[in-house]
């Protein structure tokens, strides 16, 4: 397979010594439910304002080197009439896009979903690369339960939706980021996660070679290896930086020049410990191991914000210090 250079330089810029992703691509209905919770009206307006405040951040690029937005925000201004996504490509941050239709129940699996999305994909592509995005997100969830979930089924439906997903976007310039996460709900140990995720991680390059996606023009956008949230004794830092950089060694191929995680409901410090202690472990790291965290890096922001226009600065200020942790943790020089 031949490598696409475009691409691969993309990918390779979106993840440069010390950048990872802010992932801002929460749909209308999770960002509601993100701003309802702390008392603040979800209006097409406040969400504009939101989105603004993070991206317009002071020194955000030094940090950040791709954000992920969604439908409504490719389409918004700035408070000054610039489209947002310019605001972004001026400040040399490269602007991608969320195309999955969300998750779904997958018919013959109870319980469990299929990311949605691939029906007119093609055409929906081409009209967000002439918007000026230059990457795009897929986001497929696998969850863990005890009576044998996530199904091979579940998994081998999501990673071939992944794969279709990636090699159209690679056909129209756009760098795929491949998101299969399993999951933080449930009270299983480390080693069941860590086993679920070799087994995705898997099938997905599986598919992906059988797609024949260029590895060097794409990014992975995995979860780290932790026990499920609802367990009692969680594991040390230094044991989940092993286990993740274990199932990464195993299952992720050396071509592909990045992996961003998510944070998935970790606490934001703990995800900035765990990022670092993950790059500060010896042996081969392959890839740049980065982050394209949501929550993690936003909600100290959001709850500073609250939004309100006079809580602009301070808001930055508590994004911009987590944006300067999380980028010292990509280097593995974060110490906090
Ligand atoms: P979290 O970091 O909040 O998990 O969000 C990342 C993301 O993009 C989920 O699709």
């Amino acid at each position: 397979m031949p490598t696409m250079s475009g691409l691969d330089e993309t990918a390779r810029a979106i993840v440069a010594d010390g950048k990872g992703i802010l992932a801002a691509d929460e749909t209308v209905s999770t960002i509601t439910k993100r701003l309802t919770a702390r008392a603040i009206e979800s209006t097409a307006e406040r969400r504009r304002a939101y989105r603004e405040m993070l991206f317009s951040t002071p020194d955000l690029a030094a940090f950040i080197g791709g954000v992920i937005l969604q439908d409504e925000t490719i389409r918004q201004d700035s408070s000054t009439g610039i489209p947002l996504i310019e605001l972004l490509a001026g400040r040399g941050i490269i602007p991608g896009i969320k195309v999955d239709a969300g998750v779904h129940p997958l018919a013959g699996a109870p319980g469990e979903f299929v990311a949605e999305g691939l029906d007119g994909l093609r055409g929906r592509l081409e009209e967000y690369r002439e918007l000026g995005a230059r990457f795009a997100k897929w986001r497929a969830v696998f969850i863990i339960r005890d009576d044998g979930l996530p199904t091979a089924k579940c998994i081998h439906a999501n990673a071939h939706a992944l794969a279709r997903y990636a090699a159209l976007c690679q056909e129209q310039g756009l760098v795929p980021i491949v998101e299969p996460e399993v999951l933080m709900e449930g009270a299983h140990a480390l080693e069941r996660c860590e086993d679920v995720t070799g087994r995705v991680l898997q099938a997905v390059f599986n598919e992906l070679f059988d797609a024949r996606v260029s590895l060097e023009g794409m990014l992975l956008k995995p979860n780290m290896i932790t026990p499920g949230q609802g367990r009692a004794g969680q594991a040390s830092v230094q044991e989940v930086a092993e286990a993740t950089l274990r199932a990464l060694t195993r299952h992720v191929p050396p071509a592909v020049p990045g992996v961003v995680f998510l944070s998935g409901g970790q606490d934001p410090v703990l995800a900035t410990q765990h990022l670092n202690a993950i790059n500060a472990l010896d042996g081969p790291k392959p890839w740049k191991l980065s982050f394209s965290y949501g929550r993690a890096l936003q909600d100290e922001a959001l709850e500073v914000w609250r939004g309100r226009r006079e809580h602009v600065l301070a808001a930055q200020q508590a994004f911009h210090h987590r944006a300067w942790c999380d980028s010292a943790a990509a280097l593995g020089r974060y110490s906090g």
